[in-house]
Order: structure tokens, then sequence, then C-alpha cells
């Protein structure tokens, strides 16, 4: 594959990424095919269903940044603090001089611990790993500039389906996935995904994942329905999404945003419900779907997780859990471990 630098980004903002970075793709024509499939696949369900990472166009990036600053989602603000109460920590602890970011966004929160791992001095290069092609760029640009010495090897690409592009590692590697992004899958494609992503790691090398935490229903359902609709906005850009990209016929505002907490299962649950019962055009597909009255499509599972569950979960992917980062509330944490 070649560097973007020799291609035609689907979204980029052309500039060149500057000196000491690089950027490859791997979604320039593939991208499009799966959301078709996506699309083909999960609207032709009895439950209609699509994946959340199509959430991530510009605009959806825009969104979610957003959603990030509103009073209702602590997400975001808990785990900055933990990582700013604990950074120079963990960047003792790992030595990394690698950093390897799946789902990176605008690395906002990845400043925290390239700044510890800068001080200590052992940090060489980042590599952050996204579909939104333009926010890979972004950190390419900028991060070279704002420490020295530093490179940036950016891969836009699915980390379903493209960890294998990740450049091989030139020292102790620390791979991190935050935000809480982990609990965006279901638990069968969270265990491939936790099966792969030790699979990156050597021997000394550390993963270090972000998750939101079950706690008081209400308040999780607060987050993911704040007073000012963003979220909501976030939602329905997936319609948006698919007018564009599958000129299909959508009418974002004939869709409810719906969130729920699911008790049972402990994940978060949005939904897009019809307001009225209506046919829509897939045109790129030549696919007619039909919505009924208060019929829904899935757009995002967001799991909350205990410490026992986590744990579990990392040691049937062969991880050795090393430390438990929480805030004092214990609303999210951050688990650091490497391979058993
Ligand atoms: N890590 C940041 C951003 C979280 S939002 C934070 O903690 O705030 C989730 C990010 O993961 C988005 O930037 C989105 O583009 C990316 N993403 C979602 N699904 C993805 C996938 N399958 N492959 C690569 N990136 C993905
Ligand atoms: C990226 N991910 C962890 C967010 C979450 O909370 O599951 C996405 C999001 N969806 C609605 N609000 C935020």
């Amino acid at each position: 594959m070649k560097p973007l630098a020799e291609q035609a980004p689907a979204i980029h903002d052309g500039a060149p990424a500057g000196e000491g970075a690089r950027v490859d793709s791997h979604l320039a024509e593939g991208e499009t095919r799966t959301l078709a499939q996506d699309a083909l696949v999960g609207l032709t369900r009895p439950q209609k269903e699509l994946p959340p990472k199509h959430f991530y166009d510009a605009r959806g990036a825009a969104l979610f940044d957003r959603i990030c600053e509103l009073p209702e989602y602590y997400p975001t603000r808990t785990e900055r603090s933990i990582l700013e109460e604990r950074a120079a920590e963990l960047a003792r602890l790992t030595g990394a001089v690698e950093l390897v970011e799946l789902g990176s966004g605008t690395a906002s929160k990845t400043r925290v611990l390239l700044d510890a791992l800068h001080h200590a001095g052992t940090l060489r290069r980042y590599v952050p790993v996204d579909v939104t092609e333009a926010l890979v760029h972004e950190c390419a640009r900028e991060l070279p500039r704002e420490y020295s010495g530093l490179r940036v090897h950016g891969v836009v690409g699915d980390f379903e389906r493209h960890l294998d592009r990740i450049p091989p590692p030139e020292g102790r590697r620390l791979v991190v996935f935050l935000g809480g992004t982990i609990g965006n899958f279901a638990p069968s494609a969270r265990r491939r995904l936790l099966a792969r992503l030790t699979r990156l790691l050597s021997p000394g090398d550390w993963l270090l994942i972000g998750a939101d935490l079950v706690k008081d229903p209400h308040v999780l359902e607060h987050a993911y329905n704040d007073s000012e609709g963003v979220t909501a906005e976030f939602n329905r850009n997936l319609l948006h999404v698919l007018n564009r990209e599958l000129a299909a016929d959508f009418r974002p505002a004939d869709f409810e945003h719906v969130a729920f907490f699911d008790r049972r299962r402990e994940w978060i649950e949005m939904r897009l419900r019809a307001r009225r019962a209506h046919t829509v055009n897939v045109g790129a597909l030549g696919m007619r779907v039909r919505f009924a009255l208060g019929e829904e499509i899935r757009t995002e599972i967001s799991a909350k997780f205990t410490r026992t569950r986590l744990e579990r979960e990392l040691a049937a992917a062969a991880l050795r859990p090393a430390r438990w980062l929480s805030d004092a509330r214990e609303l999210f944490a951050l688990t650091l471990s490497q391979p058993a």
C-alpha cells in the first residue's frame, strides 16, 4: 500500500504529512464497499443493525468531540483525570519506546501519555490507527512539532481488518485503546479483537485499555441522552453517511434517537426509531428498505464493565493484568496488562 501522500484520499485536508511523519491509508477503495456490505446485511435483518464505525466521517468525528465536552458525558474527563494522575507512573513502568493507539481520534487525552513518555526520554515513535483519515493526518502533522524527536507513522484503517498493517515494532511497545471504545464491540467481536491485540505484543510489551464501568443506570442513560441533543445528532449522522456514500434517501428527521441501558447485558444500546411508516431507497444497492412505525435500527452498543469481567476477558486473550487505575467514584477504569 502506498503512503497516503501519493493517493487521492476520500476525506483529507490536502496538507501532506510533514517531516518525521508518514501516513498509510488502507481504506481508499475498500471502505465504501464495507459500508455497502454492512448496509445490505444490516438493513435486511428482522432487527435492523449497522456497526458504529460508520458514524465517524468528518462530521461524526466533530460531533463526537462535542459529546466529549458535554456535562452529562463523564467518560472523557474521568479518563483524562486518571491519566493525568498516573501518566508518570505508566511511563516509568512501561519504558515505552513506541506508542500504538487504536481509535486515536484527535489524540487529545493521548497527549497526557505522550507528555509523560517524552519527559521520561524513552519515546521515539507514535502510531495512531483510525478510520477517520483527516484525524490521522492531523496527528501526523501536529505531533512531531509538539514533541521534538518524535516520529509519527499513522495508519488509516479499520482495526478489525488492518491490524496486520501496523508497522513492525521498533522497541518496547505500549498499545493503548482509550475512551471505552472496546465497549462498542459485541462480546464475540470483543474476544476476537482482544486476541488480535495480544498478537501485537512481544514479551515485555504493554496494553492499556480504557473501559467504562457499570454504575447507576440513570447516570449512564443521561450520558447518552444529553439535553443539547448532540448525541442524537451523532446517532442520526449515520443516516447522512448512508445518504452520501450509498445514494440513500433517508430523512434523518424521520428518526428519533433512542438510548437505554440494558440491565441484563450491562450495555447502553443506541437506536434510531422510525417516526412514521415509510420506505427508503438505497440507490447504490438498488434496495428499498421498509420501516414500520416505531421500527428501530440498532446503531451502537456501549458495554459497561466490572473489574472481574474485564480481567476475565483479558485472561481469555492471554493477557495478565498488571495495574487497575480508576477514579475515586469508580466511574471509569484503565487497565494495564502484559502478554501472559
Ligand atoms: N480515543 C479517542 C476517540 C474515541 S471515539 C477518545 O478516547 O476520545 C472512537 C474512535 O475510534 C473514533 O476516532 C473512530 O473513528 C475510531 N474507530 C471506530 N471504529 C473503528 C474501527 N473499526 N477501526 C478504526 N477506527 C475506528
Ligand atoms: C467511542 N465510544 C466509546 C463512545 C461510547 O460512549 O460508547 C461513542 C459514543 N456514543 C454515544 N456517545 C458516545
